[in-house]
């Protein structure tokens, strides 16, 4: 069995990856109070600590407002961290996993993004996760980057739970119909990227780089909130009826976002041969475990 070093145990991806990989491998997973990844010696000795097979790399600085002012921090947890890990694993012949974004994109595109396409972060959280591709790719160790974008879950702060928070307050929602992403679930990623890693570890190798993993499909985040409320009609605390389509200048911003960054995932489909669930069957999916869990325990 393959032994894991799981980092960002905490984090909406690393809940998700910590239940998806217990099954297939002997995983540790640790959080920020375990190992500050702004500290390089810390990280050095928590990795001597705890050898493995398989580093997954779930953790990262993703406020992307307050990226603009502590880019320092940013550097160092989403840029200079990686880099050790990588250096790491090259040492010890294993395999780096690791999440990167499609802010790395600066969004004047009108077609899902390929892995090919020229990168030109916009803000400095985009910039931080570019530095931190290329300081794993510059150590030549096998590796998978998945790059990924509009992540949400059930719990912590994502776009989907600020909706639910918001359409239990107000009648009517106003959001941006000029962002549009990919929407992904958090357990599709890590469901998709424990059955990457329960494929014959001597061929992941082979097929280390750089691959898209969304939600397949895009969506403004108007469209995303529109589906969110269909799905939740009649749904217990909610009070919003109608979402209102509103442009990105009404909700003035320290940081620039970029418009469009939908990414294009036939690389990845074609090299694994993993189906990704479209970003709708997904949302629907999760709305109804939402359900189900509220319906178990009513407040
Ligand atoms: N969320 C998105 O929409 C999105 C979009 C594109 C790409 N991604 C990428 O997907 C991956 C997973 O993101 P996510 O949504 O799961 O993020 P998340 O929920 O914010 O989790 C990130 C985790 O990193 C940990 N962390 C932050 N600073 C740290 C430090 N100095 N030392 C140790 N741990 C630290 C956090 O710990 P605490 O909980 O203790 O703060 C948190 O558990 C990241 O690589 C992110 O860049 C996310």
């Amino acid at each position: 069995m393959k032994r894991i070093l799981l980092f960002g145990k905490n984090g909406q991806l690393g809940i998700e990856l910590h239940k998806s990989l217990s099954g297939i491998a002997e995983v540790t997973a640790l959080g920020k109070t375990d190992v500050n990844l702004a500290d390089a010696d810390a990280i050095r000795r928590v990795l001597a600590k705890h050898p493995c097979d398989v580093i997954i790399n779930a953790a990262a600085y993703t406020d992307v407002e307050n990226a603009e002012r502590e880019q320092e921090l940013a550097q160092a947890v989403n840029a200079i961290a990686p880099g050790i890990m990588a250096e790491v694993c090259k040492k010890n012949g294993a395999l780096l996993v690791h999440f990167s974004t499609d802010y790395v994109f600066d969004g004047y595109g009108s077609v899902p993004y390929r892995e090919s396409d020229l990168v030109n972060p916009i803000n400095a959280y985009g910039r931080s996760k570019l530095a931190g591709e290329q300081s794993i790719c510059t150590q030549g160790v096998p590796h998978l980057i998945f790059r990924t974008g509009w992540v949400y879950g059930l719990r912590g702060n994502n776009f989907l739970t600020k909706l639910l928070s918001w359409a239990g307050r107000h009648i009517t929602l106003r959001v941006v119909t000029d962002q549009v992403g990919s929407p992904t679930w958090s357990r599709d990623l890590a469901v998709v990227t424990a059955q990457v890693l329960a494929q014959t570890p001597g061929s992941l190798g082979e097929r280390s780089g750089l691959y898209h993993l969304v939600g397949v499909g895009a969506a403004s985040r108007f469209e995303f909130a529109r589906a969110v409320l269909a799905w939740l009609d009649g749904y217990p605390g909610i009070v919003a009826r109608e979402v209102q389509p509103a442009p990105t200048s009404e909700f003035p911003s320290a940081v620039t976002r970029p418009a469009y960054t939908a990414l294009d995932t036939s690389h990845f489909v074609g090299v694994f041969g993993i189906p990704i669930p479209g970003w709708q069957q997904s949302l629907h999916q999760a709305l109804l475990e939402l359900k189900v869990e509220h319906d178990n325990h009513p407040v």
